[in-house]
């Protein structure tokens, strides 16, 4: 477990954007593990300057995204699908057939995690998983249970994960309450994992999930195990280590 504490904000999104050049620049068809969220954001921002530059490119990447809210149309702006292609996907030259995000409009929701969990492992599975993390310590939409979750399955969101998601809603009953998420078994099988988390209010769970017992009520303290992990985090992120 590696933990860089970056100077702020933008410092943080330009290490992590740093590390995916690296991977896809030394492995060009690298299988990116993607995800949602404000905290890769910055990280997306500085790709595409990176790609605009001409300092990577992805045409032989591969992408995978964590999560898909079930029920919401991938043309609807709030779909996770809508988010990637808005905040990256269609600024960078990576092949549209392979990117990859969960169909949250399936009718048979458990085929489509058995199918997303294959395709994931035909291409060999995830290189570099880039991660979020949420309030409760819920990575991808792997809420807190009593067990540590298997691959890609289908979650009933928490309250608390609704009422945080709710800013990118007009309300909160717009905020769908089911989700398909990758797992927490599929996360821990990515060769690498980088997860950025900034502000005061991710303290306490950064502090947990890093320093804590393993406990499957924060998911993210699973990653204490995993071999290859780094988490950049802003100073006010870092605050609550000891
Ligand atoms: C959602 C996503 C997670 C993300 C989390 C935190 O619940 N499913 O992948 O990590 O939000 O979001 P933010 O980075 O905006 O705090």
């Amino acid at each position: 477990m590696k933990i860089i504490i970056a100077k702020d904000y933008n410092d943080m999104s330009q290490k992590a954007a740093q590390q995916i050049m690296s991977q896809v620049t030394f492995k060009e068809d690298s299988i990116l593990g993607l995800a949602t969220g404000s905290s890769p954001l910055g990280t997306y921002k500085k790709l595409i300057e990176f790609y605009q530059a001409g300092l990577i490119d992805f045409s032989k990447a591969t992408s995978f995204n964590l999560d898909e809210y079930l029920g919401v149309p991938p043309d609807n702006p709030q779909s996770y699908r809508f988010f990637m292609e808005d905040n990256l996907l269609n600024h960078i030259n990576i092949p549209k057939e392979r990117t990859f995000v969960p169909n949250g409009m399936a009718t048979d929701v458990q085929k489509e995690c058995d199918s997303y969990e294959e395709q994931i492992k035909s291409y060999g599975g995830v290189d570099l998983q880039l991660l979020g993390i949420g309030h409760n310590g819920h990575v991808g939409f792997n809420e807190p249970s009593t067990y540590f979750t298997p691959p890609t399955h289908q979650i009933t969101l928490k309250e608390e994960t609704i009422r945080a998601n709710a800013r990118f809603f007009n309300s909160i009953e717009e905020v769908p309450t089911q989700a398909v998420t990758m797992g927490i078994q599929t996360i821990m099988s990515a060769r690498k994992v980088l997860l950025v988390a900034s502000g005061k209010e991710k303290a306490g769970t950064i502090q947990k999930t890093l320093q804590g017992k393993i406990d499957p009520q924060v998911p993210a303290s699973i990653l204490q195990l995993h071999p290859d992990c780094t988490f950049i985090l802003d100073p006010e992120a870092a605050s609550l280590l000891k």
